[in-house]
Order: structure tokens, then sequence, then C-alpha cells
């Protein structure tokens, strides 16, 4: 998989070169660059935004830069294949597992981090004309950027693509992983010692008894997200 993420601070993704998605890169399972888009500015100033059309607080990301970002990665990215464009923003559709699973199949991601109030929205109608473009947000809550956000999808997509968990078998028992129905959220875990301070780990986890042991992890689960999250039991 090759990802290209744009952002006005790419400093800000240097915790990408760390831990997982670092190694998935060393070992080419993933092929990763960030780009500054103030390169793509076309005044002394670099400016890459301006006032609201309409009036109204903030600033807005000047369309021209993003293009010009955007149109240099298409021409220099692989020929072949289409890039998906991932443009993170609180009024996004919501970032899932799922979408999760679903990017981890994809060749190429493009995230356009925006700042201030956002992109001008004609970025995202011009380049739906050539590519998949998806609007997403990581939750209700506002962030500074989309570059945390940017980190977060990353994270969650790299570590679904094949060859780069360790353990392989360890994502389908994830919380939200695909099939936990009615137990959405995984339960408590434990390590050694058996007993801690005084606490104990559940003895059905140290008996061996396979059927047991699965069948207290499920209730756990349950119980847990019936007291988190009661909206993921909810019928859809
Ligand atoms: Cl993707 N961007 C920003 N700026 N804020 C967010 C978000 C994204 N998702 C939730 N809040």
């Amino acid at each position: 998989m090759r990802i290209d993420i744009v952002s006005i601070f790419p400093e800000y993704l240097a915790a990408l070169e760390l831990s997982l998605i670092g190694k998935a890169v060393g070992a080419g399972t993933v092929e990763l660059a960030v780009h500054d888009l103030r390169d793509h500015a076309v005044d002394v100033h670099r400016t890459v935004d301006d006032t609201v059309c309409g009036g109204g607080p903030g600033m807005v990301m000047k369309p021209e830069p993003w293009g010009a970002a955007l149109d240099e990665l298409i021409e220099i990215g692989p020929v072949d294949t289409r890039p998906l464009l991932l443009i993170p923003t609180p009024s996004g559709r919501l970032f899932t597992q799922a979408m999760a699973d679903e990017l981890a199949t994809e060749k190429w991601l493009i995230f356009a981090c925006g700042r201030y109030e956002g992109i001008d929205a004609r970025v995202t109608e011009f380049y739906r004309k050539s590519m998949d473009v998806r609007e997403v947000s990581i939750g209700d809550y506002v962030l500074a950027g989309g570059e945390a956000a940017a980190l977060a999808m990353c994270e969650a997509v790299v570590r679904l693509v094949p060859g780069v968990l360790g353990n392989a078998s360890s994502a389908p028992d994830d919380s939200f992983a695909a099939g936990r129905d009615g137990a959405a959220l995984e339960g408590p875990v434990f390590t050694k010692p058996a007993t801690w301070r005084g606490l104990a780990v559940p003895p059905v986890l140290l008996s061996g008894h396979h059927g047991e042991i699965a069948k207290w992890r499920e209730e756990s689960s349950a119980q847990r997200t019936g007291e988190y999250r009661p909206d993921l039991l909810q019928e859809p």
C-alpha cells in the first residue's frame, strides 16, 4: 500500500516513523510520504488560507495550493492506480472499523489534512470527477486540524494490511471487529502474575478450559458493551 499525506505541518506526522507503521514502512509493506502543502503556495508569503466567502469567523484553505499539490502527487504516483482521497473533517462521514477494513484493501491512499475552517469545497468537487473522495470524521468532537485524525486513521488501516500485524489472528478479536454482534467491545484482559496486590486473575482464564474461557470472554464483552456503549446494542 502507498500512503501520501499532505499537510502544512509535515512534522506533525513524524509519529508515523515509529512502532507498527514505521516497521511496515521499513519492511516495504507500506510506502509512506508526507508532503508540505506550502511548497505549492503561489505567493512569496506562501499563503494557503483566505477569508470565508459569505462572511463569518476564521479562514478557509485556498483551492489553488491543494490543486497543485494533489495534481503533482497524481502525476508522480503509480500510473495504473487511482488513489482514494481522504479528507479528514469533523463534518465528514464517521470513520469506523468497517471503513478501516475496506481501506486496508486499497493500493493508494492520499490524506489531505485541512486546518482552519476547512478546505474550499471545490477541491472535493473537482477530484470527485476522477477518483473516490471521502470526507471522514473520527468522532463527534472538533480537532484543530486533520493531522491527528489522519494519524489515527493511518494506524487503524495499516495494522489491517496483510503482513503488518505480528500476530495476524489478533485482529478478529478487536473491539468493533466484524462478527462481534452484541459484544462489540473487547472485555478486560490479564497477564501474569496470577495475583497482584491482592487482586487475582479470574480463575477460569487459568483453567485451560477453552469453552469456558470463550464463554467468559463473550459475557464480559457483552457486559462491558452494555455499560459503556449501550448505543451499540440497539437494533439498527
Ligand atoms: Cl477528521 N478533523 C478535525 N479537524 N476534527 C475532527 C475530525 C477530523 N474528526 C473529529 N474531529
